[in-house]
């Protein structure tokens, strides 16, 4: 038996078996399930760099589950007095917290504090630099399965700005884990060469799409081009050579679905009334999240015997 997880860190440390739970419970947490805190439990989302979606998704699944939140914000803590990653976080679990939920620029910021003996308290990566996205992850995965029902056979289509995406890599890594035969697209400059372990690089999207039973279009992170890149991009002529247009929708098998972590350059990944269209799941995939987020957190609880039974 696999030893019950403290943290969430890395999709890759969770087994087959693990993912299939939480989605599982993401499902019950979607139709109703409810569960008690022992006792009061207290969490801290740090988010250092910007996020609607998972900072609010993460917010919105704590106080479902009953965990009260302190407020701390990256750009007026002692962080900007230089204090570390792991000062900060030895400070709050010295005051009380029992969990904290990260996103930070620095890829694999939580290697060295998943090391560190002194730290007791539940971490999850709400996002590292270039590396995962696991609870992004989590929810597309779990928005796969509402509509396929099963991963085994299926195709699934990561189109954009690879070189940059942390949700390409995690959700390209779990989907081969699980028999999903994972294609790639967009520009080979943006390809970074690590994909090859899990997918099939094809590039041209009017390639992918006939083959897909998962279109996933990703943003272009224009924030984080190279300067060189981001002197040249032509969102008009990217959304002609990469970008998911009504015609090339056309090209898609009858039931395929169309997703994207957001935010969505609408007009430049994906033609805008593309969003709201009937295989879009873009809004479904947001509404997962919360439910996939009180998966993980009352995971990590009931883990941690912090759950009544
Ligand atoms: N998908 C996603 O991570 O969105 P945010 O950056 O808004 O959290």
């Amino acid at each position: 038996m696999s030893e019950l997880k403290k943290h969430f860190l890395n999709i890759n440390k969770w087994s087959n078996r693990e993912i299939h739970n939480l989605i599982t419970l993401g499902e019950a947490f979607k139709h109703g399930k409810q569960v008690q805190l022992k006792h009061p439990f207290y969490a801290a989302n740090m988010f250092f760099e910007n996020s609607t979606r998972t900072h609010s998704s993460f917010q919105m699944a704590e106080k479902r589950l009953g965990i009260k939140l302190i407020g701390i914000n990256p750009s007026t803590s002692s962080v900007k007095k230089g204090e570390s990653l792991s000062d900060t976080i030895k400070t709050l679990q010295a005051i009380g917290v029992g969990m904290v939920v990260v996103r930070h620029p620095k890829t694999g910021w939580y290697e060295p504090l998943e090391k560190d003996s002194n730290i007791h308290l539940a971490m999850v990566n709400a996002g590292d630099g270039h590396g995962q996205h696991p609870s992004q992850t989590l929810l597309d995965i779990m928005t796969i399965h509402d509509e396929f029902g099963h991963f085994k056979g299926l195709t699934a289509g990561i189109v954009g700005d690879l070189s940059h995406s942390r949700v390409a890599r995690s959700d390209g890594q779990l989907l081969n884990r699980l028999g999903v035969h994972v294609l790639f697209g967009g520009p080979r400059n943006w390809y970074p060469k690590d994909f090859d372990t899990f997918g099939t690089y094809v590039g041209s999207i009017d390639k992918i799409v006939p083959k897909v039973n998962i279109i996933m279009m990703l943003r272009v992170q224009r924030e984080r081009l190279s300067k060189h890149d981001a002197a040249t991009f032509d969102p008009k002529q990217y959304h002609k050579d990469y970008g998911f247009t009504e015609k090339r929708a056309k090209h898609l098998k009858k039931g395929a679905i169309l997703m994207h972590p957001a935010p969505v350059n609408r007009g430049v990944e994906i033609s805008s009334p593309l969003v709201e269209s009937s295989i879009s799941r873009i809004f479904p995939q947001m509404h997962n999240g919360v439910f996939a987020r009180m998966a993980i957190i009352a995971t990590l609880l009931k883990n941690r015997n912090l759950l009544l039974d």
